[in-house]
C-alpha cells in the first residue's frame, strides 16, 4: 500500500495499515540511527521549520534531529522573541513561514485544531507536534512501536492508561492506535479525570487501579496536565498520589514481566515513584529514542518517500 497522506494531523484518521507503514518506516530508520554514520540524504535540499508555540523537550528536540538524520535543513521557531509577541496571528506567521520557502511544518499549539487549521490554509505538509488536549500522533506512534518492540503484535494485549485522561492528548493518540490495533485498553484514574464516556472510544474505564493492574502488560503513566485545568479535579495532589500514584508497592499489583511507560515529562513522585521510572521495567527512555525514528518516518513519508526506499537503504 502506498503512502498518500501530505499531512500527519491525527490518529484518528489513519488505518492500522498506514500505522503499520510508519512503523515498519521507523524499524528500517532506527538501522541507519545504529550506524556510526547515521545520517541519509532523503530530504537534503528542504527546509524544516518547527513551530512551537508551547514548550516542549523531547518533541521539538526529537524532530529537529529527524530532519538532520533525513539531511534536511531545520529552522527552530523561537515564540518568545517572534512576533507573534507583537499581536501577528497564527495564520500570518504560519503563511511567512511558507512564504521562507519551508518545505514543511512541524507545529505545536495549545489549541486543539491549529494544525488542521493550517492545513488548509497552506500548500505545504502540516505535521501534529501536540495540538492542545486533542491528539499527539507522533507519540502515539513512538509508544505503539515501543510497545511492539517489547511484546510483539500489540492484538489482544492489556494496556492501562493511568492518570489525567481527560486532558491527555497522548492518551486520545493512543487510544486511537492502540484499539486499530486490537490491543484491550484500559483507562483508570478518578472519575473527574477518567469519564464513563470514553468507552465510547472502545476502552474500558476502571477506577479500580489494584485489578486494572493486575492483568496489564503495559502500563503507561500521565502526569496532571494544569496548564490545561481550569479548576482543580481532585482535592491535592498529595490526595491523587495517595490514590492513583505508582509506586514500589502499587507496582507488586502488577505482572513481573509488564512495562511501564510514560510520554514525559515526568512529575516524579506525584504519578510514579523515581525507583519505578529508573528501574528495569521502565521503557521511558527507549520511548524517546524511537521518537527520532518514528519522526524521521513521518517526515520522510510526508514528503512523499517510500517504504520500500527506506527499507532498501537500511540494508
Ligand atoms: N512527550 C512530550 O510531548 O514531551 P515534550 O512536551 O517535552 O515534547
Amino acid at each position: 500500500m502506498a503512502w498518500n497522506r501530505k499531512h500527519l494531523l491525527t490518529l484518528e484518521e489513519l488505518s492500522l495499515e498506514e500505522i503499520d507503514q510508519i512503523h515498519k518506516t521507523a524499524a528500517a530508520f532506527k538501522k541507519i540511527l545504529g550506524r556510526s554514520v547515521k545520517k541519509v540524504p532523503a530530504l537534503r535540499g528542504k527546509t524544516i521549520v518547527n513551530l512551537f508555540l508551547e514548550p516542549s523537550t523531547r518533541t521539538r528536540m526529537a524532530f529537529d534531529m529527524a530532519a538532520k538524520r533525513l539531511s534536511a535543513d531545520v529552522i527552530s521557531f523561537d515564540a518568545a522573541t517572534s512576533s507573534t509577541t507583537k499581536g501577528e496571528t497564527l495564520r500570518d506567521t504560519a503563511q511567512n513561514i511558507q512564504a521562507l520557502n519551508a518545505d514543511m511544518i512541524v507545529i505545536r499549539h495549545a489549541a486543539a485544531g491549529s494544525p488542521l487549521y493550517l492545513s488548509r490554509i497552506l500548500d505545504i505538509p502540516v505535521i501534529n507536534a501536540g495540538d492542545g488536549a486533542h491528539e499527539h500522533p507522533t507519540q502515539g506512534l513512538l509508544d505503539t512501536f515501543t510497545m511492539k518492540e517489547h511484546l510483539g503484535g500489540l492484538n489482544g494485549r492489556k494496556v492501562v492508561i493511568l492518570g489525567d485522561i481527560l486532558f491527555s492528548r497522548v492518551a486520545r493518540s493512543n487510544i486511537h492506535a492502540l484499539t486499530k490495533m486490537g490491543a484491550a485498553v484500559t483507562l483508570v484514574g478518578p472519575s473527574t479525570l477518567v469519564p464513563q464516556w470514553f468507552t465510547a472510544l472502545g476502552v474500558t474505564v476502571s477506577h479500580d487501579l489494584k485489578s486494572a493492574l493486575a492483568d496489564a502488560e503495559v502500563v503507561m503513566l500521565l502526569r496532571i496536565q494544569h496548564e490545561r485545568q481550569a479548576s482543580s479535579h481532585f482535592p491535592s495532589l498529595g490526595e491523587y498520589t495517595s490514590m492513583f500514584g505508582l509506586n514500589q508497592a502499587r507496582a507488586a499489583w502488577l505482572n513481573p514481566k509488564a512495562i511501564i511507560m510514560h510520554p514525559g515529562p515526568i512529575n516524579r513522585g506525584v504519578e510514579i515513584d523515581s525507583e519505578l521510572a529508573d528501574g528495569g521495567r521502565s521503557v521511558i527512555l527507549e520511548q524517546v529514542t524511537n521518537g527520532i525514528a518514528v519522526r524521521m518516518a513521518v517526515l520522510y513519508l510526508c514528503s512523499g518517500g517510500r517504504l520500500e526506499q527506506a527499507i532498501a537503504g537500511a540494508e
